[in-house]
């Protein structure tokens, strides 16, 4: 479904490779989480999968990027935008209209869908999000929490296969996080979305993602499930990333303890393990 091969890329002004040599495919369905300290190139990489690199975003570009069946090299932005879903880091550069309901309706007028169905999409996301007392609210008032939901609601209502979704949580509070963790889970699990995700919070990531490509220098360092990535404290601190805290203070609990303890790959088996031990 989404195939990247052999892919480097450099943008104009900087002077060397920021991609190099990167290959990895992603299967419909999956929920992955791109994991990389600062700067290591993991939007770089997302840009590709809409065709924003290298058809908006200039530089020297060479491999192959294909998504549902198409090369990325012959479609443009538009065509893309319709497969895939894409959320930008910076919620303010990807508002486009005065309001929040225009700015929801905007990308579904693109893609033809009719004044009756765009109108019955947008009461129903504004509904699933929670966000139903932003309707009335001009985009440029909301604060980058409520910008960051809008942009999400817009990209749900145009029904895109795949999600590619940068950073969608950094301005989001715990409970409006939480949420989203639950729309996210039932998109893809029930509606089979492809979700990627890049992601800093691994917590966050150990609770959604199934699969995790740790990225570092422009590179591919691991790829695996999020289980055994988001577990391997020494990998994580060797490339700069603060373990999910459940893991660590189970390692802590691990050296302290004089009974067996395995580390958690979940909250919920953090639960479990925690109740054993207090019996
Ligand atoms: N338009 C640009 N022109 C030149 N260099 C750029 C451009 N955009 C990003 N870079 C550089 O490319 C490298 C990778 O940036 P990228 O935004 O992909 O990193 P990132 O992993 O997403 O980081 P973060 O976690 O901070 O969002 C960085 O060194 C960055 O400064
Ligand atoms: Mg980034």
């Amino acid at each position: 479904m989404i195939e990247i091969h052999k892919v480097s890329f450099q943008y104009l002004s900087s002077t060397s490779n920021i991609l190099e040599n990167v290959s990895l495919k992603i299967e419909k369905g999956e929920f992955v989480g791109i994991i990389g300290p600062t700067g290591c190139g993991k939007s770089t990489l997302c840009y590709m999968l809409n065709g924003l690199i290298p058809h908006s975003i200039k530089g020297y570009f060479s491999g192959v990027v294909s998504v549902s069946g198409k090369k990325i090299i012959d479609e443009s932005v538009e065509v893309m935008s319709a497969i895939v879903g894409y959320m930008l880091q910076e919620p303010t550069f990807q508002i486009a209209t005065p309001n929040v309901t225009s700015e929801i309706a905007f990308g579904m007028e693109n893609l033809g869908i009719s004044r009756e169905e765009i109108i019955k999409r947008l009461d129903g996301i504004l509904e699933t999000l929670g966000i139903n007392y932003l309707r009335n609210r001009a985009t440029a008032d909301l604060s980058e929490g409520e910008k960051q939901r809008v942009i999400l609601a817009s990209i749900l209502a145009m029904d895109p296969q795949i999600l590619v979704l940068d950073e969608c949580s950094s301005m989001l509070d715990l409970p409006s996080k939480l949420e989203l963790a639950t729309t996210l889970k039932q998109l893809n699990k029930i509606e089979q979305k492809t979700i990627v995700m890049i992601e800093h919070d691994l917590d966050y990531l150990l609770e959604l993602a199934d699969r995790i490509i740790l990225i570092n220098n422009g590179q591919i360092i691991a790829d695996g499930p999020a289980a055994m990535i988001l577990t391997d404290i020494d990998l994580l601190r060797e490339n700069n990333l603060v373990p999910p805290t459940v893991v660590s203070l189970f390692q802590e609990i691990q050296k302290e303890s004089k009974i067996a303890v395995e580390i958690p790959d979940s909250h919920s088996q953090a639960t479990k393990i925690l109740r054993r031990l207090l019996k």
